[in-house]
């Protein structure tokens, strides 16, 4: 696997969990912060100051992310891995239709979930073209399953991570061909801050949804008894169980 990997929304919640993991591993991680007055990761980089590098992003604005790849490409050519994992859940979680909702929010929801990650991948298109791996990284979520979907409500969520995973299809479509590999994953319940203050009832402290996480990014998906993996893009859990579309 490679050495270089890029990581969005890495001042807390999962994406911090990875960055720490990922730099303690020895990878040189680009570290997208959103959060200026959280000290997380800049505490993180000054214990790593060869091998972590905070990177201003905000995913939701064409100007950042391009930026950003700029800043990027001054310390390296090569990104071998992206791991898109900024997201934001909004407050319309409980709103029902016959509610009112907030439609601005609901947008700027799926600007930042869906559009957000292709912006990145377009952005930083030239840098990871230069690795031998290749690997494209999704924090999605079973929110975003359409056959899965029980819930009345929260829409600006659901169908952001639904939009979500239809953009990384037509992304397979075209970079599969040219030796990308895929990672849409459902990282389960996490202790993290989606909701504006920690949440300290869910399934998984944060180190622990990153390991998992960490695993599937970097598995083999080829099994000698089937067709190669590789060449079907699925959505996988903690799990590793299979998320219908
Ligand atoms: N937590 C769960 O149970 C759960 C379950 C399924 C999937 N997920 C997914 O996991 C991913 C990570 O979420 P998390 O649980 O770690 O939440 P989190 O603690 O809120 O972390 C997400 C990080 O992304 C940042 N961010 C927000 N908008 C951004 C933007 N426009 N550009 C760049 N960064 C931005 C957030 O900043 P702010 O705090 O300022 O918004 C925050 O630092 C998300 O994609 C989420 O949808 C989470």
């Amino acid at each position: 696997m490679g050495q270089n990997v890029f990581i969005s929304g890495a001042d807390r919640g999962l994406g911090f969990a990875l960055t720490k993991i990922m730099v303690e591993n020895n990878w040189n991680v680009f570290a997208g912060a959103y959060m200026p007055q959280w000290t997380e990761l800049k505490e993180l980089a000054e214990i790593h100051p060869i091998n972590l590098k905070i990177i201003p992003l905000d995913v939701s604005a064409d100007a950042s992310v391009k930026k950003a790849a700029e800043l990027v490409s001054k310390s390296t050519d090569i990104i071998d891995m992206i791991i898109n994992n900024a997201g934001i859940s909004g407050y319309d979680k409980d709103i029902k239709i016959k509610g009112s909702q907030d439609f601005n929010e609901i947008q700027k929801i799926y600007n930042t979930n869906s559009i957000g990650p292709i912006r990145v991948i377009e952005a930083f298109l030239p840098l990871i073209d230069k690795s031998k791996v290749k690997r494209l990284c999704f924090v999605s979520s079973e929110a975003g399953s359409i056959n899965a979907a029980q819930r009345d409500a929260w829409y600006g969520y659901c169908m952001s991570k639904a939009a979500l995973n239809m953009g990384v299809k037509i992304l397979f479509n075209r970079l599969r061909p040219e030796g990308y590999t895929f990672r849409l994953y459902h990282p389960g319940w996490i202790q993290t801050y989606m909701s504006g203050k920690k949440n300290t009832e869910a399934d998984f402290d944060p180190d622990r949804a990153a390991l998992n996480a960490i695993a599937y990014f970097m598995s083999k998906r080829c099994n000698k008894e089937l067709e190669n993996e590789e060449d079907r893009l699925v959505m996988r859990d903690w799990k590793g169980s299979e998320w219908p579309w």
